[in-house]
């Protein structure tokens, strides 16, 4: 018989799931919501699978009563969502009360349903009417950011203890400005850096604004972290490209924030005129304004080497016809390696070790010594589900997902036994959802959504994952 662990979370670690306002709500020109740059870019032609769109998604604006009633059925203790900024200011500045009232009521119902709301203020769905003055590359739009949020503290401030001011912000400028796979679709490398840096400044503005009103908030920022690791330790250019993926993805978000200075390898390597002009002074204080909570994305990790391998692993990109330039400024000898893990569809490897790894060294480099709390605000897979209909009801067999589930749980808690202080996970995503340039035949929930009927089913993995928040106990 193979040997059974029982291995117990530790009181106080919390159980989500996430989502996304884009990915879910539909009603995209209901009640007064305008076009946000997803609503304009998933209409280029070749920019999203099958020319698909976030009109309708899961119909969340309004099915989120059962929606909530589904969460509370798993067990969660918390709901991590945004809000959809083009709903509540539609053109970036004036307020739209109906917009405003949704977030209140599905707040109100999280609340009645004894489920913790996590906001996010950003995920990804700028205002059109701002980006038609420049987005994120402008300044300015730190500013429309910051009273955007303040609204939402007005209408929520009562109710909502956590605030995250953005998800991801390296796709939000990177993918977004520089490759091109992401709203609005540039293909700059200065655009992308400048749209990185108003970010981070909305982002620290936005958490003293926050602060200033309210010194009880908990106040954070989810960022797409990883572990880079060169294909041959022995060899300098592997060893350099696993450095630049690392400064890129990681150390660009997490040194502003935490050290109040961009890494300056990486710096001194990519920064350009346009850059160096749009930093001002003090805003790299304004940047590392301290925060309560960082949120860890983390899905897999990176295997770099400084030349191409034999069989390339494929990019991991979203087959569409739009194809772009690196999202990485410096991106000159840096190729993906395979390493031998399994991969999802999507050609993601599954790396859980990884995640233990990431969230000692951000806890030791970044989290601790600034005394900020540490939690996964997402990890999960899409797995090409069957739905089957045993006894009149749904089900799917997501074997591989409920696995994946149980390796990253098990990170943690190897993460959380070499010391680590973690706050919770949340599952990327409660449903299916509309997965950008991937579309809709990318499914991530551990809940199926036919988009058809709207029905939603919880899958295997969802059943596991409701038992494992009942007991506080991983099994393996
Ligand atoms: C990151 C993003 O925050 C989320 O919107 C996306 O769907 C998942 N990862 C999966 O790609």
């Amino acid at each position: 018989m193979p040997e059974t662990t029982a291995r117990e979370f530790p009181p106080g670690f919390l159980f989500g799931a996430a989502t996304a306002a884009y990915q879910i709500e539909g009603a995209a020109h209901e009640d007064g919501r305008r076009d946000s740059i997803w609503d304009v870019f998933t209409k280029v032609p070749g920019a999203v699978i099958n020319g698909e769109d976030g009109e309708i998604a899961c119909d969340h604006y309004h099915l989120y009563q059962d929606d909530v009633a589904l969460m509370a059925s798993l067990g969660l203790q918390t709901y991590r969502f945004s809000t959809s900024w083009s709903r509540v200011r539609p053109d970036g500045g004036a307020l739209n009360p109906k917009g405003v009232d949704f977030y209140k009521r599905l707040v109100d119902e999280l609340l009645q349903a004894g489920i913790l709301p996590w906001l996010t203020l950003y995920h990804w769905d700028l205002p059109q009417a701002l980006q038609d003055r420049g987005g994120w590359t402008r300044r300015e739009t730190a500013d429309r950011f910051t009273e955007y949020a303040l609204d939402m503290h007005d209408a929520l401030g009562d109710r909502v203890d956590v605030w995250t001011t953005l998800n991801e912000p390296w796709c939000s400028s990177f993918l977004g400005y520089t490759a091109g796979l992401h709203a609005p679709g540039h293909y700059s490398r200065s655009e992308g850096m400048l749209a990185a840096h108003h970010l981070l400044l909305a982002h620290g503005q936005t958490v003293r604004a926050l602060r200033a009103r309210d010194s009880s908030l908990d106040l954070g920022i989810s960022l797409n972290l990883t572990v880079a690791d060169p294909a041959d330790p022995a060899e300098p250019a592997d060893v350099d490209a696993a450095r630049r993926i690392d400064g890129q993805f990681n150390r660009w978000f997490l040194d502003p924030i935490f050290r109040g200075k961009y890494p300056q390898d990486i710096f001194d390597e990519i920064a350009d005129d346009a850059l160096r002009a749009a930093i001002t002074p003090g805003d790299l204080e304004v940047i590392s304004t301290p925060i309560d909570t960082l949120g860890v994305n983390y899905y897999h990790g990176e295997f770099v080497g400084g030349s191409p391998p034999a069989t390339p692993p494929g990019s991991g990109d979203a087959p569409t016809q739009r194809r772009g330039q690196s999202p990485f400024p410096s991106s000159e000898n840096i190729f993906w390696h395979d390493r031998g893990l399994p991969r999802t569809p999507m050609n993601w490897e599954v790396q859980p070790e990884g995640l233990t790894r990431l969230l000692v060294r951000v806890s030791d480099e970044y989290a601790q010594p600034a005394g900020t709390s540490l939690i996964v605000t997402e990890n999960g897979a899409a797995y090409d589900d069957e739905p089957v209909l045993e006894d009149g009801t749904i089900r799917v067999h997501d074997h591989e997902r409920a696995d994946y589930v149980r390796l990253h749980l098990g990170a943690i808690l190897d993460a959380v036994e070499a010391g680590v202080d973690v706050r919770g996970y949340f599952y990327w995503s409660l449903m299916d959802n509309f997965e950008w340039a991937w579309g809709y035949a990318t499914r991530f929930g551990i809940v199926r959504v036919d988009y058809e009927t709207q029905e939603r089913a919880v899958k295997d993995s969802g059943i596991q994952y409701g038992r494992i928040i009942a007991s506080r106990i991983l099994d393996s």
